[in-house]
C-alpha cells in the first residue's frame, strides 16, 4: 500500500520533469487530468505552513473539490484558483501553465517570491490575476503584456517589482484593470499607456515614476479611475484631462506637479473624489469647481493655491469633505459653503485666512474642524448651537486672532474629544462646561490671556489625557480634583500665577509623561508619592517656590538641574543644596554633670555653637530623654554582656533624640538611636568609621547592634546603634551622621 503511494508519487515527480516537454506529458500519461497534475506541480513548489491546500490529493480523478479551486461544471475543468491569505510561501512554478481553462488567478495577500512568469498572460482563457501583496521581485517581462490573450484585470499591487513599466502595456488592449502600486518601479509613463481604451482603473500610486504625464489621456474614454499618487511625476496636467467624462476618482497626490489645474476639469461631473495633495499646483482655487457636482471629497491641500476659498463650493451639495488646508489661501471663509448640509470634516488650516469664524462651522454637522495657523478674529461664540450636538469630535481654531471668551456652549459638544484654542488671545476664565466634557481627550487652551482658576470641574474629565494651560494667567491653586483625571499623561501648565502646593492627588495619575509646572508661584513640599509614577519622563517644576527635600527613586535623583532650578527652598543632592531639616537635632549631655544641669545643643547647621535658652519644660523634656537614656542604657548593658570589658566610670552617655520632622512627624520622631562613648575625645570623628567595623561588633540586642571601639588614648567606648530609623537609609549615612555630631559635640 505504502509503497503502491509511493510508486504514485514518483510518477507525478517523473510527471512533473516531463510538463516541460508539454507534447511528451500529453501523450505520455493520458490517465492523468492536467489540471491535477498542474496544481500538484505548482503545490509541490510552495512551503504551505499552515497546511491549507491539505485536501490537494493526487489520487482524485479531478481536483473541483480541491480547496481554492473552482471547475465549470461541465467539463470539470479548473476556471479559477483563489488562495488568498493561506501564508503561502516559495515560488509560483509552471504548474499553473497546465490549467489551460482557469480564468481567474487570485494569490494574494501572501508570500510568494521570485518574479512574474511571462507565460502566464498567455493562457488563452485568463482574465483576471491578482497576485497583489506578495514578496515579487524583478522586472515585470516585456513579452508579459506583449503576448497577452484575454487578460482584463491585472494587480501586482504590494510587491517588490522594478525596473520601468515595459513599454509593450499598450499594446495588451484587452486590460481593462490595471493595479501596479506600491511596488519600487521607476522612469516615465509608457508612451502606450493612453492606448488601453479599455482602461477603466489605473493605479500606479506608490512607485518611484519619474517624467511628465503625457496627452492624449482623452482617448480612455472608458476610465473610470486613476491614481498616480505617491511618485516623482512633474510638469503641468494633461489639458485634455476633462474628455475622461466618466471618471469619478482622481488622485495625484505627492508628486511635483506644476501649473493650475486645467479648465477642462470642470466637465468630470461625475468625479466624486478629487485629490490633488501636496504638489506645486498654484493659481486660483478654480470656480468651476462648482460644477463638479458629484464631489465628496475635494483635498487640495500643501500646494500653493492663492486667491480666495471660491463661493461656488457652496454648490457642491455632496462633499463630505474640504481639505484646503496650507495653501497660501486669503480673504473671508464664503457664507455659501453652509449650504454643504452634507459636509463632515473641514481643513482650512495653515493659511492666510481672516474674518470671523462663520456661523455654518458649528450649524453644520461637522465632525472634525479645522482653521489653526491663519488670521481670523473676533468672537469664537457666534453660531454654536445652544443645544447639545454629538458629531463634533475635533475643534481646532488654534493660532488664530480670536479674542473673547472661550464660549460656555462649547460644553454642549457632546462628543468633543480634542480641543485646540491655542495661540489666540482668549480672555475670561476657563468654563467648566468643557472640562465636564467626558469625552475630551486633549484640551489645549495654552498661550490665550485666560485668567481666573482652574475649575474643579476638571475631575469630572476623565478621559483627558493631554492638557496644556500654558502662557496664561492663571491664579489660584491646582485642584485636588485633578487626581481624578486618570488618563493624563501630559499636563503644562508652566507659566501662569498659580499658587499653594501640588496636590498629592498627582501620585495617582499613573499614566503621566510629560509634566511642565515651571514660571508660576507653587510653593511647599513635592508629595512623596511622585515617586511611585511609572511613566515620567519630565518633571519641570523650576522657577517656583518649591522647598523640601526631592522625592527618592530613580527618576527624581537622575532628574536634570534645569527642570528643579530656581526654588529656593529645594534641598537634597540633586540641587547641592543640604536639607536643614533632616539632620537629627542630637540632646549633649555632658557625662561629668547632673541631668538636670545637662549642657544642650542644636547640630542644625544655622543654629550650630549658638547658646539657647531654654524653657523650663524644654528641660524637663530634655531630662525625661535622660532618663529613657539610662534606662535604655540599662538594657544595652543587659544585652551586651560584655560587662568586664568596659569600665563603666569612663563611659559617658549621649542620646540623640531625633528631632526630624517631616511630612508625617509622628512616625519619625519616633525612631532615635544611642551612642555612647567616653567624653569629648577630640580624635572621636577621626575614628567614627571604625566604630562600623563588623570586627567591632560586640553582639546584637533587642533594639540594635552594639558597637565597641578603642579611642586613641586607650579608653573604650561602647556604642549601641538602637533602631535603624527611615532617616537612616545607609551605613554610610549613619557613618556621616556620627561624624558631624563628633564635630559639634559641645562638652
Ligand atoms: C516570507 O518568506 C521568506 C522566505 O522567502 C521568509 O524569510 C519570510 O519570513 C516570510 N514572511 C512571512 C511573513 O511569512
Ligand atoms: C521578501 O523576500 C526576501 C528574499 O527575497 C526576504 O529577505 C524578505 O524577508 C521577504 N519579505 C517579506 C516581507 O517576507
Ligand atoms: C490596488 O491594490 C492595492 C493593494 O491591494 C489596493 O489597496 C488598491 O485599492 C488597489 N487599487 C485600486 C484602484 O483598486
Ligand atoms: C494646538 O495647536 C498648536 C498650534 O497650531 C499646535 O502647536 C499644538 O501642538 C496643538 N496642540 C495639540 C495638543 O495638539
Ligand atoms: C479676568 O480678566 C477680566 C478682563 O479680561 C476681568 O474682568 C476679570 O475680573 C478677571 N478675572 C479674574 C478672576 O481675575
Ligand atoms: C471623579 O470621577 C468620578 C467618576 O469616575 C465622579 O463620579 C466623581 O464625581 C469625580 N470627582 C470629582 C471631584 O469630580
Ligand atoms: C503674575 O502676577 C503678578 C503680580 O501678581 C503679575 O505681575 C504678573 O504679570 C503675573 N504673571 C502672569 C503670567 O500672569
Ligand atoms: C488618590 O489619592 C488619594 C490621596 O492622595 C487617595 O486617598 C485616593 O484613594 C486615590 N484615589 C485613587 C483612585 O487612587
Ligand atoms: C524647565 O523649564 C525651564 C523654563 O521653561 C527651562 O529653561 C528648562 O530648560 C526646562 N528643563 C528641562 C529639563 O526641560
Ligand atoms: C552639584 O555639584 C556637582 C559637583 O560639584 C556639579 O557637577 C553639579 O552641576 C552641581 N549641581 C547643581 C544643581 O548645582
Ligand atoms: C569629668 O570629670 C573628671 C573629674 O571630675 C575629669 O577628669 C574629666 O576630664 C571630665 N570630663 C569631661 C569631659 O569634662
Ligand atoms: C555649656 O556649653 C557651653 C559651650 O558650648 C559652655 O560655654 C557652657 O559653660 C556650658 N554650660 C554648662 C552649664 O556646662
Amino acid at each position: 500500500m505504502l509503497f503502491g503511494r509511493r510508486m504514485r508519487n514518483l510518477a507525478f515527480y517523473l510527471a512533473s520533469l516531463l510538463l516541460f516537454c508539454p507534447l511528451l506529458a500529453k501523450s505520455g500519461s493520458p490517465g492523468l487530468n492536467d489540471d491535477v497534475l498542474g496544481l500538484i506541480v505548482f503545490k509541490a513548489d510552495i512551503l504551505d505552513p499552515l497546511s491549507k491546500l491539505a485536501s490537494w490529493n493526487e489520487d482524485e480523478d479531478d481536483p473541483c473539490g480541491w480547496t481554492g479551486v473552482k471547475c465549470n461544471a461541465k467539463t470539470n475543468r479548473v476556471t479559477e484558483l483563489s488562495l488568498v491569505g493561506f501564508s503561502l510561501s516559495g515560488k509560483i512554478g509552471r504548474g499553473l501553465l497546465q490549467l489551460q481553462s482557469i480564468q481567474k488567478l487570485y494569490l494574494s495577500k501572501n508570500n510568494f517570491s521570485g518574479s512574474l512568469n511571462p507565460k502566464l498572460s498567455q493562457l488563452e482563457s485568463l482574465r483576471v490575476v491578482d497576485l497583489s501583496e506578495n514578496n515579487l521581485s524583478g522586472v515585470i517581462p516585456d513579452e508579459f503584456f506583449g503576448q497577452c490573450r484575454s487578460l482584463r484585470s491585472l494587480s501586482l499591487a504590494n510587491n517588490a517589482f522594478t525596473g520601468h513599466i515595459p513599454p509593450s502595456l499598450g499594446s495588451c488592449l484587452t486590460l481593462a484593470a490595471l493595479n501596479l502600486s506600491s511596488n519600487r518601479l521607476s522612469g516615465s509613463l509608457p508612451k502606450g499607456l493612453w492606448s488601453l481604451y479599455g482602461l477603466r482603473s489605473l493605479d500606479l500610486s506608490g512607485n518611484s515614476l519619474v517624467g511628465e504625464i503625457p496627452g492624449g489621456i482623452s482617448r480612455l474614454y472608458n476610465l473610470r479611475s486613476i491614481s498616480l499618487r505617491q511618485n516623482h511625476l512633474s510638469g503641468r496636467l494633461p489639458d485634455d484631462m476633462g474628455s475622461c467624462l466618466l471618471l469619478k476618482y482622481l488622485d495625484f497626490s505627492v508628486n511635483f506637479l506644476t501649473g493650475s489645474l486645467p479648465d477642462s476639469m470642470h466637465r468630470l461631473s461625475m468625479c466624486s473624489h478629487l485629490r490633488m495633495a501636496s504638489n506645486l499646483f498654484s493659481g486660483k482655487v478654480p470656480t468651476w469647481i462648482g460644477k463638479m457636482k458629484n464631489l465628496e471629497f475635494l483635498d487640495l491641500s500643501r500646494n500653493w493655491f492663492s486667491g480666495r476659498v471660491p463661493e461656488s463650493i457652496g454648490k457642491l451639495q455632496l462633499l463630505k469633505s474640504l481639505d484646503l488646508s496650507r495653501n497660501r489661501l486669503t480673504g473671508g471663509l464664503p457664507e455659501s459653503i453652509g449650504a454643504c448640509r452634507g459636509l463632515t470634516d473641514l481643513d482650512l488650516s495653515g493659511n492666510s485666512l481672516t474674518g470671523n469664524l462663520p456661523s455654518w462651522v458649528f450649524e453644520l454637522k461637522l465632525q472634525r474642524i479645522s482653521v489653526s495657523g491663519n488670521k481670523m478674529s473676533g468672537c469664537i461664540s457666534v453660531g454654536v448651537s445652544a443645544t447639545s450636538d454629538r458629531t463634533l469630535s475635533y475643534l481646532d481654531l488654534s493660532g488664530n486672532a480670536f479674542s473673547g471668551a472661550v464660549p460656555l456652549v462649547l460644553g454642549n459638544l457632546l462628543s468633543l474629544q480634542q480641543l485646540n484654542l491655542s495661540w489666540n488671545l482668549l480672555s475670561g476664565s476657563i468654563p467648566a462646561s468643557i472640562l465636564a466634557l467626558e469625552t475630551v481627550e486633549v484640551l489645549d487652551l495654552s498661550r490665550n490671556l485666560i485668567n481666573g482658576s482652574i475649575p474643579l470641574e476638571i475631575g469630572k474629565a476623565v478621559s483627558l489625557k493631554e492638557l496644556r494651560l500654558e502662557k496664561n494667567s492663571l491664579t489660584g491653586e491646582i485642584p485636588v480634583q485633578i487626581g481624578n483625571c486618570s488618563s493624563l499623561a501630559t499636563m503644562m501648565l508652566s507659566q501662569n500665577n498659580l499658587t499653594g502646593p501640588l496636590p498629592q492627588t498627582i501620585a495617582n495619575l499613573t499614566n503621566l509623561h510629560k509634566v511642565d509646572l515651571s514660571f508660576n508661584r507653587l510653593s511647599g513640599n513635592l508629595p512623596k508619592q511622585l515617586s511611585n509614577l511609572p511613566h515620567l519622563l519630565s518633571f519641570n517644576i523650576s522657577h517656583n517656590l518649591f522647598s523640601g527635600d526631592l522625592p527618592a527613586g530613580n527618576f527624581f535623583n537622575a532628574i536634570p538641574p534645569s527642570s528643579l532650578s530656581d526654588n529656593p527652598g529645594l534641598c537634597g543632592s540633586v540641587v547641592n543644596r543640604s536639607c536643614p531639616t533632616v539632620l537629627p537635632k542630637p540632646i549633649v549631655l555632658n557625662p561629668n554633670s547632673s541631668t538636670s544641669s545637662a549642657n544642650t545643643s542644636l547640630s542644625s547647621k544655622n543654629t550650630r555653637h549658638k547658646k539657647i535658652i531654654f524653657s523650663i519644660s524644654a528641660l524637663i523634656a530634655i531630662g525625661a530623654a535622660a532618663v529613657i537614656a539610662l534606662g535604655v542604657i540599662t538594657i544595652t548593658i543587659l544585652n551586651m554582656r560584655v560587662r568586664a570589658s568596659t569600665d563603666p566610670h569612663s563611659a559617658a552617655a549621649l542620646a540623640l533624640s531625633d528631632g526630624y520632622y517631616s511630612n508625617s512627624p509622628s512616625t519619625d520622631a519616633n525612631s532615635g538611636k544611642l551612642v555612647m562613648f567616653s567624653g569629648s575625645d577630640p580624635n572621636f570623628s577621626t575614628r567614627a568609621h571604625t566604630i562600623l567595623n563588623k570586627d567591632c561588633e560586640l553582639g546584637r540586642g533587642g533594639f540594635g547592634t552594639v558597637y565597641k571601639t578603642i579611642l586613641r588614648d586607650g579608653r573604650p567606648v561602647v556604642i549601641k546603634k538602637l533602631t535603624v530609623s527611615s532617616l537612616v537609609k545607609s551605613q554610610e549615612d549613619f557613618e556621616g551622621r556620627l561624624k558631624k555630631l563628633g564635630k559639634t559635640k559641645t562638652f
